[in-house]
């Protein structure tokens, strides 16, 4: 097996670039004035603007109103991406024929291996299941010179976190938990894969300027309280849609009593609040993480810039820097939390979950554990988790329930494997899956007997609980806590019970009760590589690779570049459908068994909108053809274009939100649809469409919604010159009732920049990269 010692990565390309970062502050600061106060989080996303001087004055009062106002045109560090999204973003990318990525990627195969019997059945059986696409990745990433993590590696932010995070990095990940990077210091947003291809082409990626939350960490934890518990309280402060807008920066004493891994976790579950991302600053507990992992030199450079004075200084907030909103928690005093189910911001306190679980009538036993996943799987996690289970054996008890064990890497598993702790809770019972993403995203085949329709409780360290999330059971009751909880539940198999008060009767007879956990911040022995095989191939791109996708697949196809726009307004298209209430990018472009088709563009295309209610007659995905004949969206939609027809789309508000799920834009389009006229969009996903050319136009009028139904004629009048004035002009659209023949005229409204008026006349923004002889 690989060592320490023989394991080399290239360090040269995973350490941030900080003398650019820091020249690029010292523009910034001349932009804004010395005398600006800044946060860290605006230092570096600021040190990563494209032109300074351009982002932070437009749409904002020479520079004073920034958060929330300014149009951040970002040059990012580094693309990760995951096996799921990095199909299309790859295959988008390959679109624009360039030889290599501008900034060093990777990709890490994690979520579509699937958990049930152990990682030495299921990995081979999910490797097989998933070969070509896989191959395809292998393959692209030889081509382009992206790192590729294969099956069995690790989780993606696990991964990222061990290899590539740095203080004052920018990373986009194609996963919302990407935030947890910032455990490390660095910018790390979670995207679609359409954003990850703008970083990959080197065009700047688009961000509205976040506002900042600051949240003070006074204290220290101790006992059961755990870095999970900080943001398991927090979500619950904040709920689903209180981070949104925001990056969360954390600060105060309390951040230097945290290990690294702590921080990662509390990172990663920023996602659940809606925050951009979350970050921690540089800290010295930052220093031995990264010399563990290899990364020594980045370490020492890191030290160096955090010490240097404020106005210079990018790895730490300047004093008296601002915040939008501040929140403060007190360590010292924090208890562990339980958040759900089904959504991660019910937090309960652990001393009143045995309450709640009786006046909610959740189930009384726990059917499963499940420990590990992106967000808890650290050395820290393990070893305290392991500490529970020690004490627990030694007292003679075995879990009551199914317990799993998914470490987040082969380095985190080889080294748990070398210190026995995974040998400690296989002799317990336990099942150790694959390094792999597994029952957290639904891989999770069941064979304790439980059953779609039953309901059951299960507690995780995971960090989503969604209905149906895990097991596809949407009466899974997912109960969201720290590994060392979830441990403790798992030999109790009571969810009333709470370790930290109440005993747990031996085999023998006699009571037993777990003593606060402990564990090791990072191995003594240093951490394992394990499997070569699981090392990630060189990023050293090799032209002559063949690109492999076979011609017959159902899970791949090539992308074939859009038409660009006619030279004239829309004439004649046609009202597909008029949806009515929500219409989020899952409505669009439906998961669950969807998810297979994501690098096949006209298979997954079936899925358009089937979550979409008629606005007419109330039913799901029931079209109307212009003979009053019924078929179900997709459907219609494919018919119209097999017959030459352009089609839109009527909606409400807040069309798209959701994801950035680029699906949901590539889909219409590729159907033959051009326009979305909504009420309002969700402003992710208006900018998703403008990049796959299809044209985002709001109601001037919101009640004019009515005015307008399936089959109409719709042309837009002024669309044209809007465009190529880039973004000047008003815009109308003349529908011609398919009813009455009547015609009416509507004024509508858009958010074009010039950049995105490039895209839609090019037929969207990969083609406008491809003519602008980026080739
Ligand atoms: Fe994978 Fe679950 Fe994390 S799906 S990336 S382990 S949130």
């Amino acid at each position: 097996l690989a060592t320490v010692s023989s394991y080399r990565p290239d360090i040269e390309s995973r350490t941030p670039p900080y003398d650019k970062l820091l020249s690029r502050l010292k523009e910034v600061r001349r932009v804004l004035g010395n005398s600006r106060n800044l946060t860290l989080a605006e230092k570096i996303l600021y040190s990563h603007l494209d032109n300074p001087e351009e982002s932070l004055l437009s749409n904002t009062d020479n520079g004073l109103n920034i958060r929330g106002n300014a149009n951040l045109k970002l040059k990012p560090d580094r693309v990760a991406m995951q096996d799921a999204s990095a199909q299309m973003a790859l295959l988008q990318f390959m679109t624009c024929n360039l030889p290599s990525t501008a900034v060093p990627a990777s990709i890490h195969c994690d979520h579509m291996i699937v958990g049930k019997r152990g990682a030495d059945v299921d990995l081979p059986e999910s490797i097989l299941g998933n070969k070509e696409v896989f191959d395809f990745l292998e393959s692209a990433s030889k081509k382009y010179g992206i790192e590729f993590w294969p099956p069995g590696a690790g989780i993606i932010h696990q991964s990222v976190l061990e290899n590539y995070s740095a203080p004052g990095l920018m990373i986009l990940g194609t996963d919302s938990h990407t935030p947890n990077a910032g455990g490390l210091g660095a910018i790390a947003i979670g995207v679609g894969g359409a954003d990850a291809v703008d970083a990959l082409v080197d065009a700047p990626w688009e961000l509205k300027a976040p506002k900042i939350l600051g949240v003070r960490l006074e204290g220290q934890l101790s006992g059961w309280a755990s870095p999970k518990d900080v943001i398991l309280y927090l979500a619950g402060k904040l709920t689903v849609r209180g981070g949104t807008g925001f990056i969360i920066e954390y600060h105060g004493p309390g951040v230097d009593t945290l290990s690294c891994t702590g921080m990662a976790t509390i990172c990663n579950m920023g996602a659940e609040v809606g925050a951009t991302t979350s970050l921690f600053p540089f800290s010295l507990r930052h220093v031995p993480y990264l010399e563990s992992t290899h990364r020594g030199s980045v370490a020492a450079r890191a030290k160096a810039i955090s010490e240097l004075p404020s106005l210079q200084n990018l790895l730490r907030s300047d004093e008296g820097a601002c915040y939008d909103e501040l929140i403060t928690i007190d360590l010292s005093t924090l208890e562990p939390h339980v958040n759900g189910p089904n959504t991660p911001d019910l937090s309960t306190r652990l001393s009143d979950f045995a309450i709640a679980v009786k006046t909610n009538n959740w189930p009384k036993s726990v059917s499963a554990g499940l420990i590990g996943s992106c967000t808890n799987s650290s050395y820290q996690d393990m070893s305290r988790a392991e500490d529970l289970v020690k004490q627990a054996n030694a007292a003679g008890l075995k879990p009551a329930n199914d317990f799993f064990v998914t470490p987040g890497s082969e380095q985190i598993r080889a080294t748990l494997e070398r210190d026995s702790t995974l040998a400690t809770f296989e002799e317990a019972g336990g099942i150790v899956l694959a390094n792999a993403c597994g029952p957290c995203i639904g891989q999770w085949t069941r064979t304790d007997g439980v059953k779609k329709g039953d309901n059951n409780a299960i507690f995780t360290s995971y960090n989503r609980n969604f209905r149906g999330r895990n097991d596809g059971n949407p009466d899974t009751m997912n109960f969201l806590a720290s590994p060392e909880i979830v441990t403790a539940m798992s030999y109790a198999g009571s969810t009333a019970f709470n370790p930290m008060t109440d005993s747990i009767t031996t085999p023998s007879g006699e009571q037993f009760r777990f003593s606060p956990p402990t564990g090791a911040e990072l191995p003594v022995g240093g951490f394992e590589m394990g499997n070569p095989d699981f090392l990630p191939t060189a990023g050293t791109r090799s032209p002559s690779t063949q690109v492999v996708v076979s011609p017959t697949s159902d899970r791949l196809a090539l992308l074939d570049p859009f038409e660009p726009f006619p030279k004239g307004d829309l004439k004649g298209l046609r009202v597909l459908y008029k949806v009515t209430g929500k219409c989020t990018t899952d409505t669009i472009s439906a998961a669950g068994p969807w998810l297979k088709y994501k690098g096949h563009l006209p298979n997954i295309s079936a899925n358009t909108l089937i979550g979409a209610i008629n606005a007419a007659t109330g039913e799901v995905n029931v079209a109307y053809d212009f003979d009053g004949s019924t078929s179900g969206i997709p459907e219609l939609a494919q018919k119209w274009k097999n017959q030459g027809f352009e089609w839109l789309v009527v909606a409400e508000d807040n069309y798209g939100e959701g994801s950035a799920r680029e699906h949901a834009a590539l889909q219409p389009r590729y159907l033959g649809g051009r326009v979305i006229l909504a009420k309002s969009f969700a402003r992710i996903h208006e900018t998703n469409l403008k990049k796959q050319g299809v044209v985002p136009l709001t109601f001037a009028n919101g009640e004019d919604y009515a005015k307008v139904d399936a089959c109409d004629e719709v042309s837009t009048v002024g669309l044209y010159d809007m465009l190529k004035s880039g973004g000047d002009g008003e815009v109308s659209v003349l529908v011609k009732k398919a009813k009455t023949g009547e015609e009416i005229t509507l004024k509508t409204k858009h958010t074009f920049s010039p950049d995105q008026c490039g895209f839609i006349i090019a037929g969207s923004a990969l083609n406008l990269l491809a003519k602008m002889g980026r080739s």
